[in-house]
């Protein structure tokens, strides 16, 4: 019906969201409906709960009500300490998962890592070279043994600089420390969030918001950075391959297994587990013709970039899968896992597997796994997945038909090799004009916003006007589902792009990973602006979040904006009732950084804006 129809623009939705009804479950959309209206005074981000003379809310009428807290803190104070605690906590997922890969890393080298391997030789010697790691004449275990150590230390350094931080151009790091936000160490920036947020510390605005942004340059140059290239080390560099999107991936007739979260140090080893002979043989002999292993969210990205591995769904559909009652597992780590789906999976046989001793759901089965003993466990898993299939309902399955073809594994060393191996084609064809610019659209879904209409419309309108978009997160998965991934969808696209796509074989929008590989995204940038001698902000590029909701976005926003790229939000960030940090995060944040914020909900809009700022860069530059 109309309802459903206006809730997403994907038709293995709605199928799915009319299969919720008739079985009378509940789904997130249903949940937000029954919040609204939503809290005002959450919604202007004017409540404080940081002490117990409080809780306190400020009045958004000056003549009506508090406007300070108790003690004495006014609306500008208490937003931008709300604000950037969301960073903090934006920051410290993002790089607690670069630190478990470190920690990955080290134990592979020490040899007690329970089935991993360095499968990118050449990424394990230029990142050594980076961090001055001498390399001729040492095995890779050696050479290996030091990069962890060394990129383990960034997370506890108490004086900088991190060394990927040293990858932007030197007019970035310098404006960096003029304003005082080069971070020093990972660990140490969130921290300081914590206590400047403590009642009675830091009370002014603007400072407080420059510590924002340092912690989440820490975590854009530095946690997600490390989890983009380690994972890189032990898994591989992802390049082109195909696959295809959406919840047809699952098959009636084989144990569906899907992995959800975001750390890859697990999906990898679920998805050697799932090719074991033994465990496919116990598939076969319980009448299934084989273990379907298929991703979800960022693990679906992590495993469809180096695996070709296919995506079942991004965030909204987490819930629509386990509905399929199809799914014998679903495996879960860390991060936008909903706790939702613990209720949910009782209604259908669904084992629902939660792994990670940081991350445990109420009706999930805990199945901790250990990097030690890493394959070992897996094989655990994927066997109690595999033992599942016999309870399945067959009347309670339903799985939507839609799937789409899409090309993926775009990260930054594919791009050059894509270009013949150097930046040069891409900066002629920026600089003709045939490419008027790049953007990155990235972030999570929000029932705020038509599911995937906030993504693909944007991204829609950004490839017509010729503007090149690296995508990664759950935008990443709603373009894959709508065929923007393929090379032929540069049919789609200005006939500048279109022209380039086609010589090049490649699709308008590029895949480059998970949300912690926005981190290649800054890569790149960093990269054209030192090939043209330029500073970030100089380029013509800008950022969107058509549909974000998490802190990790929050987090995200903050260290595009800081490397100097101008990004729109989709949703509405929790800041508008301080005038201030409004002001700051959308004009002054220009004066420190070179770029500043928009928030626009109309998609195409926001997509004029990036196309407006682009055109003001291209201007600049007198191309
Ligand atoms: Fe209220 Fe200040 Fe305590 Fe926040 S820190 S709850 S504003 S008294
Ligand atoms: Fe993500």
């Amino acid at each position: 019906d109309d309802k459903i129809m206006e809730k997403s623009i994907d038709p293995a939705v709605h199928q799915m969201l009319d299969r919720a009804e008739q079985l009378g479950l509940e789904t997130v959309w249903d949940r937000y409906e029954k919040m609204l209206p939503e809290c005002g005074f959450g919604e202007l981000g004017v409540c404080c709960r940081n002490c117990n003379m409080g809780p306190c809310r400020i009045s958004p009428f000056e003549d009506d009500g508090p406007q300070r807290g108790i003690c004495g803190a006014t609306a500008d104070i208490i937003v931008a300490r709300n604000l950037i605690r969301m960073i903090a906590g934006g920051a410290a997922a993002h790089s607690d998962h670069g630190r478990d890969l470190a920690h990955t890393l080290l134990l592979t080298a020490e040899g007690k890592s329970g089935g991993y391997e360095i499968k990118d030789e050449a990424k394990l010697a230029a990142l050594a070279a980076e961090y001055g790691i001498a390399t001729d004449q040492r095995s890779k275990e050696a050479i290996a043994e030091d990069l962890a150590k060394a990129v383990y230390a960034e997370f506890g350094k108490q004086e900088g600089p991190l060394q990927f931080t040293r990858r932007a151009p030197q007019k970035r790091v310098a404006q960096w420390q003029k304003m005082g936000i080069d971070p020093r160490g990972i660990d140490r920036e969130i921290v300081e969030i914590m206590h400047r947020t403590h009642i009675g510390v830091d009370n002014d605005p603007v400072n407080l918001i420059l510590q924002g942004l340092k912690a989440s340059i820490a975590d854009g140059w530095g946690g997600s950075m490390v989890a983009t290239e380690i994972s890189d080390v032990l898994f591989g560099t992802p390049m082109p391959v195909k696959s295809e999107a959406n919840l047809g991936v699952l098959k009636e007739d084989h144990v569906n297994i899907i992995a959800h979260g975001h750390e890859p140090v697990l999906s990898e080893m679920i998805l050697a587990a799932a090719g074991d002979p033994s465990l496919v043989a116990n598939a076969k002999a319980a009448g299934a013709k084989g273990i379907n292993v298929v991703g979800m969210c960022c693990t679906g990205n992590e495993i469809v970039m180096r695996h070709g591995i296919p995506l079942a769904g991004n965030f909204m559909q987490q819930e629509l899968a386990i509905i399929t009652g199809a799914v014998d597992a679903m495996i879960v780590d860390v991060q936008c896992i909903m706790p939702a789906l613990g209720d949910l999976c009782e209604c259908f046989h669904t084992r629902f597997i939660s792994t990670s001793p940081k991350a445990k759901f109420p009706g999930a089965v805990h199945m901790q796994f250990s990097e030690e003993s890493a394959l070992a466990i897996a094989k655990e898993i994927v066997g109690s997945a595999v033992e599942n299939y016999a309870h399945r309902v067959p009347e309670k399955v339903f799985i939507p038909a839609d799937k789409t073809a899409c090309m993926v594994g775009f990260s930054t060393e594919a791009i050059l090799k894509a270009l013949g191996g150097s930046l040069d084609p891409l900066l002629d064809a920026i600089k003709s004009g045939a490419v008027r610019g790049i953007a990155g659209v990235v972030g999570c879904n929000n029932p705020k916003i038509k599911h995937d209409e906030g993504h693909v419309g944007l991204v829609r309108h950004l490839i017509e006007n010729n503007v090149l978009v690296v995508t990664t997160g759950c935008n990443a998965i709603a373009c894959a589902k709508v065929g923007l991934m393929l090379p032929e969808a540069a049919d789609d696209a200005g006939d500048g792009l279109k022209g380039v796509c086609k010589a090049l074989g490649i699709p308008p929008v590029l895949h480059m990973g998970s949300c912690v590989d926005i981190s290649r995204i800054l890569s790149v940038c960093a990269a054209v602006a030192n090939a043209l001698g330029v500073d970030i902000c100089d380029l013509p590029v800008a950022g969107a979040a058509p549909e974000w909701m998490s802190e990790k976005a929050v987090s995200i926003g903050a260290y595009v904006v800081s490397s100097g790229i101008f990004t729109v939000l989709g949703t509405v960030p929790p800041v508008l009732g301080s005038p201030v940090v409004t002001e700051v995060l959308t004009q002054a944040a220009n004066d420190v950084v070179g770029a500043a914020f928009a928030v626009e909900t109309d998609p195409v809009k926001a997509a004029g804006l990036m196309i407006d700022n682009i055109d003001k860069k291209r201007q600049a530059l007198g191309i």
